[in-house]
């Protein structure tokens, strides 16, 4: 069953902090990505990490090998512990996070198949696979799958094996976290966790279906 991860995508560093203190003790890891750091600076990631709990960034980084290790290497100094990638720039691309997080000790993660309905005009079905199939070459830790097509999931863990599969979509985009728990290794959830009345009880209720 999986780790539980929010997507703390809110857009200050005061609600930042006052989610991730709620919610932290059920809490695997955080993800942040651009909506807080644009708002609140990379910089959040060193307030956030006295939390204990490790960051992982979701920047979907997609450039050349060179410009991808640029900023997998802003991101490993600035104390996350794993980055997302793009795979359609190519494995060198992908290649170039992966190296960037074994030389800092942490994780890079590839999307393979997103979660939202927009997913199915190019980044799903044989593309997905393909996708998978080369976040394993180039050494990756995982890939990102979507909670909201279980099936597809099953279809990406026949390629990948125990490599982890990270997976957004639970909550407010339909998941069913009963349904996608089995199937993965960490669940991402955002916006049911930090909109929510009481954070600290709505990750809780998330939190029955980790290990
Ligand atoms: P919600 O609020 O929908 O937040 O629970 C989901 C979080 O996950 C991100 N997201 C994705 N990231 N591939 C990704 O790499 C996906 O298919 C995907 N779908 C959602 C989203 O940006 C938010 O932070």
């Amino acid at each position: 069953m999986p780790d539980l991860i929010l997507a703390l995508d809110v857009l200050s560093r005061e609600e930042a902090l006052s989610v991730a203190e709620a919610a932290a003790p059920h809490l695997d890891a955080i993800k942040i990505g651009y909506p807080l750091v644009l708002a609140a600076g990379l910089d959040i990631a060193a307030p956030l990490s006295e939390f204990g709990i490790p960051l992982i960034a979701d920047f979907k980084v997609a450039d050349i090998p060179n410009t991808n290790s640029l900023i997998a290497q802003q991101v490993f100094a600035a104390g996350f512990f794993a980055i997302i990638c793009q795979g359609f720039c190519g494995s060198d691309s992908v290649a170039a996070c992966v190296e960037a997080a074994d030389d800092a000790g942490g994780e890079c993660y590839v999307v393979a198949e997103m979660s939202h309905p927009g997913a199915l005009e190019f980044l799903s079905g044989k593309n997905a696979e393909l996708l998978a199939q080369m976040a394993v070459d180039a050494g990756a830790h995982g890939i990102i799958a979507p909670a909201t097509r279980p099936e597809r999931v099953q279809t990406l863990r026949a390629i990948i094996g125990d490599k982890k599969i990270l997976s957004p979509g639970v909550g407010a985009q339909g998941g069913d976290p009963e349904t996608i728990a089995p199937l993965i290794d960490g669940m991402i959830v955002g916006r049911s966790i930090y909109t929510a009345e009481d954070p600290a009880e709505a990750a809780r209720t998330y939190a029955r279906f980790r290990r």
